[in-house]
């Protein structure tokens, strides 16, 4: 167990993003009652993630990572989490198709609430209130009531996550996952997209491949691997006293696990090695996530991977970076081969979302070609470094909306007011999460072709 470690060490050391409570005893009762509360998540299934995910740091396996930048208290409906999951499977059947690997299935979601802002305040019109914190937090509307921190809106957040890991858990095991489904709603996709001609071959291969394992008895009937699916939650846990109160012992192992979600993450702005996150991080046993950043140096990032993993344990840690498409050539590579001269067992992730943000008719949104060009350039480090490009973490959701521009049904800067819904950071749609699947998909096959290429040479 780590050493001079508790749940509530983080609270002697320096902290970043804190929300200003204005009643420290109301936020002491209410993270006392959710420290009563079950826990959302089992350690059990937080070890079988953290398998899953050694197999990827040793080059077996993909990790998909997506859904909302923030969870909002508004958007809580059958219908959001079920259009999410949907792509996010198809997604994942592209994925393994392409790869030939296992995917991992993770998604930002079922406590994916708290945001670190850029600024403590936010300025409209020469009135100044206290930034937005994620609806765990405050509230989205500019006015002075909505932006005081409420304790009460943790007991939501872990309420709203209770149901929403509810629903999921029901889709996942009960039928609505089937692979044959998820089969047809990508068809679907494919024939009503403007790109169908590009995409139509892949979809062809899947089709035949189905076709033959049914021929030979393999179905959703005889094989539950076919009619259900591993999918894990996963979020920032920024808010530490919320973490705290969920952070509980495993019975059967002794050691400490946050059960808000399966999978964590430590935010670019809050993974100071001396600082309050990553001393809550180092001593919990889930699987953790740490966003690489430009400002990220090799030798911080070993430092920090002391910290966080010293067992050197594949599975434990992916390091999950955003550098931007212009800028990921020029600090991936020196990251990578730090990482591998000392020997360390990580994920690579590629976010290709958060280092791409720009301001267009005064909306927050990416150009998508941008988050394809990160994630080329991504997979063309790894492969002229020899590790294995991991995995995606990405923004997005199962709606229309209309936040990122471009993509085969290209939205332009002028159709952002029509559907921009995000309560932070825009997210790709339906239609460009699967088109960013299906163009992985080909740079996968083109990857491997490649290889065997070489191997017969
Ligand atoms: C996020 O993932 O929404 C986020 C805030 O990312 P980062 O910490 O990389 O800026
Ligand atoms: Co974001």
């Amino acid at each position: 167990m780590a050493q001079n470690w508790s749940p509530a060490s983080w609270r002697a050391k320096p902290i970043s993003q804190v929300p200003d409570y204005p009643d420290a005893d109301a936020l002491r009762a209410t993270e006392q009652r959710l420290a009563g509360f079950p826990p959302l998540v089992f350690a059990g299934e937080a070890r079988r993630l953290k398998k899953a995910l050694a197999g990827v740091a040793e080059g077996n396996g993909f990790l998909l990572q997506g859904g909302d930048c923030a969870e909002s208290f508004a958007e809580h409906n059958a219908d959001q989490i079920r259009d999410f999951f949907r792509v996010f499977l198809q997604m994942a059947v592209v994925l393994t198709f392409g790869a030939q690997q296992p995917v991992v299935k993770v998604g930002r979601i079922a406590g994916q609430f708290a945001k670190p802002r850029s600024s403590p305040n936010e300025t409209q019109n020469g009135v100044s209130l206290p930034s937005y914190r994620g609806d765990i937090v405050n509230g989205i509307e500019f006015t002075e009531e909505a932006r005081i921190p409420a304790p009460e809106r943790q007991a939501m957040a872990y309420r709203q996550s209770a149901a929403t890991l509810n629903l999921l858990r029901a889709f996942a095991m009960g039928g609505y996952a089937n692979l044959e489904n998820v089969h047809q709603w990508m068809l679907g996709f494919v024939k009503d997209s403007p790109q169908a001609e590009r995409y139509r071959k892949l979809a062809v291969r899947i089709t035949e491949t189905m076709d033959f394992m049914r021929a030979i008895g393999i179905s959703s009937e005889t094989n539950p691997n076919l009619r259900e699916t591993d999918f894990f939650t996963s979020h920032e846990a920024l808010l530490l006293g919320y973490e705290e109160a969920l952070t509980r012992v495993d019975s059967t192992s002794g050691d400490w696990y946050a059960t808000s979600g399966h999978m964590i993450w430590i935010g670019d702005r809050t993974r100071q090695p001396d600082h309050a996150h990553v001393e809550y991080f180092r001593g919990i046993k889930n699987p953790i996530g740490l966003k690489c950043g430009p400002s990220m140096t090799a030798d911080g990032l070993l430092e920090l991977i002391d910290i966080l993993n010293p067992a050197n344990e594949p599975g434990r840690l992916t390091l999950i970076c955003r550098f931007g498409h212009d800028k990921v050539a020029e600090h991936l590579p020196r990251l990578i081969r730090a990482v591998e001269r000392e020997g360390r067992k990580v994920v690579w992730s590629c976010d290709p979302m958060h280092g791409n943000t720009v301001t267009l008719n005064s909306y927050k949104t990416r150009p998508f070609e941008r988050i394809l060009s990160e994630v080329e350039s991504f997979f063309q480090i790894h492969r002229a470094e020899g590790t294995h490009p991991g995995g995606i973490h990405i923004e997005m959701t199962g709606k229309d909306v209309t936040e990122c521009t471009g993509g085969a049904r290209a939205v332009s800067a002028d159709n952002l007011s029509d559907r921009y819904h995000t309560h932070c950071d825009p997210r790709l749609n339906a239609d460009q999460a699967l088109e960013l699947a299906f163009l992985l998909a080909e740079r996968m096959k083109s990857g491997r072709d490649e290889k065997k290429m070489a191997v017969n040479a």
